[in-house]
């Protein structure tokens, strides 16, 4: 008799209902309806929903400033700008995540240098990190990979010790906290994406925060085309892009924030019952608990997968053979950044045509291959789910296993 649902079985993750996202909530409807009546769309219009989102961002952060910028991409790059990154300079970047973690840099004429990636925990490979640092290195751009933050004892110790800037890409760790402290105030700019899959979503969007007054003043002039802080009219002192939010998107990120830490709070406790039962399957690795990790914000989750464990069966089969069983799972972000044809094809050569590069094309990292040989992802709307389809999950994957010889020749 068939088994696994792949082969026409019956599913066994049929309880897990995974809510809709994004979420609209009334706070949200009430000061998207407040901006347009305003008439205010533009926040150079006098409007007031970019200054409170900011505040309240800021003040959510304990952070001193925040600028509302038109999406995370932009916070990346206008975060390295304003740390004043020169042509030629070289960044570290990670080598595991969304590209805008790396490409930012070519975008304001930085040489992105990759680090490997820890496989326990996605982020930067402390252990090869201070490996890539050069005398030409002035910074650093690392991201708390799917909202588990990097460790912040050891990354400032080396950011002190080499005397770098360091950017947090903290894209997927709205309300991530380090010994009490929320992840994006550690650096010199801490930067955040509200692109609808994010669990602090305004469709697009994104801010920065920083408690630093001059590298704050710098953003603030940077992000709105090179004026004055907070003046509107013809007069342009600095060289630079527009990169502002609109109000429209600031007041709907304002009414997100209102909900954000009820989700994530909800978010932590599925993913604790998760964690107990996955931990106790053979050939599932998940990241590790860490008692410095004091709130976890999410956006993606990820576990590793041994097809050893599984009868041989790989990883993309086994990623058919769960979602079949109802739990809808991906491979992520498939490659290591150098091996997307931006880099490989040598894009940035375009970008920066008098600056020796390094050979993206022949560059090999071992975790993060590996990673991505093993990698098994899924959505942070998961773990809103109800708990009994949380814990299907991990009913789903024993049922695999057991039946394997079903999915093998
Ligand atoms: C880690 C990371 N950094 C930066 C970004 C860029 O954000 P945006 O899509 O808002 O430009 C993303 C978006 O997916 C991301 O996941």
């Amino acid at each position: 008799m068939v088994e696994l649902a792949y082969n026409g079985g019956p599913a066994a993750a049929e309880s897990l209902e995974i809510p809709e996202w994004p979420r609209l909530n009334e706070a949200s409807r009430q000061y998207v309806d407040e901006a347009l009546e305003s008439g205010n769309w533009c926040r150079n219009a006098g409007g007031e929903f970019c200054d409170r989102l900011e505040e309240e961002f800021a003040e959510y952060h304990d952070a001193k400033h925040a600028v509302a910028v038109s999406n995370g991409t932009a916070a990346i790059e206008l975060a390295l700008q304003a740390a004043g990154v020169e042509p030629g300079d070289e960044i570290i970047v990670p080598s595991y995540s969304f590209i805008a973690s790396a490409s930012a840099v070519p975008e304001v004429g930085g040489v992105p240098r990759f680090v490997d990636t820890d496989l326990e925990t996605y982020n930067i490979d402390l252990d090869h990190l201070e490996e890539v640092i050069t005398e030409d290195t002035k910074g650093i751009v690392g991201v708390h990979f799917a909202g588990y933050p990097m460790d912040m004892d050891r990354l400032i110790d080396i950011v002190e010790d080499h005397d770098l800037f360091l950017v947090e890409d903290a894209a997927h760790a709205q309300g991530t906290e380090w010994r009490g402290e929320k992840v994006g105030t550690f650096g010199d700019f801490g930067t955040f994406s509200f692109q609808e899959s994010k669990s602090l979503p305004s469709g697009e969007g994104g801010i920065i925060v920083t408690d630093d007054d001059v590298l704050a003043e710098r953003a603030r002039i940077m992000h709105n085309i090179g004026r004055e802080q907070g003046a509107t009219g013809y007069r342009h002192y600095k060289m630079a892009s527009n990169r502002r939010l609109s109000e429209i998107h600031a007041a709907l990120a304002l009414g997100q924030l209102e909900k954000l830490d009820e989700e994530n709070r909800i978010r932590e406790r599925r993913e604790e019952l998760l964690l107990d039962e996955l931990e106790d399957i053979d050939g599932i690795e998940t990241k590790p608990r860490d008692d410095r990790i004091t709130a976890r914000g999410y956006c993606l989750e990820n576990f590793r997968y041994d097809s050893a464990a599984f009868g041989g069966l790989s990883r993309d089969d086994f990623i058919e053979a769960l979602s079949a069983e109802g739990v809808p799972v991906s491979d992520g972000y498939e490659m290591p950044i150098y091996r997307q044809p931006a880099f490989f094809r040598n894009e940035i050569g375009r970008l920066l045509p008098d600056v020796e590069l390094p050979d993206y094309r022949h560059l090999h990292l071992p975790g993060v291959e590996e990673l991505c040989r093993t990698n098994v992802s899924y959505g942070h709307r998961l773990l809103l789910a109800e708990e009994e389809g949380v814990r299907s999950v991990a009913t789903a994957i024993r049922k695999i296993q057991r039946n394997v010889d079903e999915l093998l020749d």
